[in-house]
């Protein structure tokens, strides 16, 4: 079993396999075409609360409980002021350069929280924000591991699953007209039709993010690439749990798929084996019997004589 964080990493290396600059430009183009949401220009003139609803609420949850990132209440009571700004602006560059807490953290979270093109300034607007709205909210705790567990092990509804899996390729459509997800996802599934590699692949997204988190980044997407895209067409909430569902079921799958594969090739070679052999064998019966029958009818008809 590979570490989870590896995968993860292998998979963004995957999704950016095909010229990560083309990927880039794409992403470049939407985000002009989009009037620059998510650049720090774009942010130049937000209050915290506005950056935050933008840039982090599909993530962090402030005073509710973990999403797919940690419950950032309180945090600047835990984290100096510089290191929230470093780790803010590039987690990963704060973990490579060794920084022990955001070690922590992704070890924890099994992945890194994409770098934010923010200013100084605009952090420290985000974190006044937090602030404010943190005290004195009780930090809920996070679920307990077994009740995240045993959602995570309930199979989700077929009839989800499938309109899930119909929206995800645009067999149908969206309910307010927001683009099918592979326009630029891909899922590796046999059954799913390729989709884009603009964006990650998702196979393996939903333990990673869990449920609750999965349901938050669908719905209010902290990228900007997604944000540009479902701009005024937000997908509906039936939507977007028939969509955690379809990936769900997609992980399940995704876990079999590979041993299946290979069980299933070696199968086949078997029943070809199998079937050549009894080829084989059935002629060489028939020959024989024919011979046989044959000449038993010859004897006779010559005894008849
Ligand atoms: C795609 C999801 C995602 C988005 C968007 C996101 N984060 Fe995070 N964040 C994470 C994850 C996951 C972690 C923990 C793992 C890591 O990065 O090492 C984290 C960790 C953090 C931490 C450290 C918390 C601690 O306990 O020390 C802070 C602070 C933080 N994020 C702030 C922000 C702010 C502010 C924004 C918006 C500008 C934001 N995040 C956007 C996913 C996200
Ligand atoms: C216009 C392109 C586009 C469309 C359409 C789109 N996404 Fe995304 N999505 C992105 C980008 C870009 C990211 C940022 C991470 C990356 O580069 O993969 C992202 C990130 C995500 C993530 C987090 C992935 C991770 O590994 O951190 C999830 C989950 C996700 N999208 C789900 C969806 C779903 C579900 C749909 C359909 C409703 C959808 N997306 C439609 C472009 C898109």
């Amino acid at each position: 079993m590979r570490d989870p964080s590896q995968q993860y990493n292998e998979r963004t290396r995957i999704a950016s396999t095909l010229s990560p600059s083309l990927r880039r430009g794409i992403v470049a183009a939407l985000l002009a075409a989009g009037g620059l949401i998510g650049s720090q220009s774009a942010f130049a003139q937000e209050s915290g609360q506005q950056i935050f609803q933008k840039a982090c609420a599909g993530c962090h949850s402030i005073g509710a409980g973990r999403l797919v990132g940690p419950d950032l209440a309180g945090v600047s009571d835990k984290r100096s002021e510089d290191w929230l700004i470093k780790f803010i602006r590039s987690s990963e560059a704060l973990v490579k350069a060794g920084d022990k807490d955001a070690k922590a953290l992704f070890e924890e979270f099994k992945m890194h929280m994409p770098d934010q093109s923010l200013s100084d300034d605009q952090i420290r607007r985000v974190l006044a924000h937090i602030k404010e709205k943190g005290t004195g909210a009780t930090a809920s705790k996070p679920e307990p591991a077994a009740a995240q567990a045993a959602a995570a092990a309930a199979r989700p509804d077929p009839n989800q699953v499938q309109l899930g899996q119909d929206l995800f390729e645009g067999k149908v459509r969206m309910a307010r007209g927001g683009p099918s997800c592979n326009a630029c996802h891909d899922v590796r599934n046999d059954k799913v039709t390729s989709g884009g590699i603009l964006a990650a692949e998702l196979s393996l997204v939903f333990s990673r993010m869990g449920k609750q988190g999965l349901q938050s980044v669908i719905a209010s997407a902290p990228f900007p690439a997604m944000q540009v895209a479902y701009n005024g067409k937000d997908l509906t909430e039936k939507e977007i749990a028939a969509l955690v569902a379809f990936l769900q079921h997609v992980e399940k799958e995704h876990a079999q798929q590979l041993p299946r594969a290979t069980g299933l090739r070696m199968f086949s070679a078997g029943v070809g084996g199998v079937i050549v052999l009894l080829g084989i064998f059935s002629l060489a019966g028939r020959r024989r019997k024919n011979r046989s029958v044959n000449q038993d009818i010859y004897d006779r008809q010559i005894r008849s004589e």
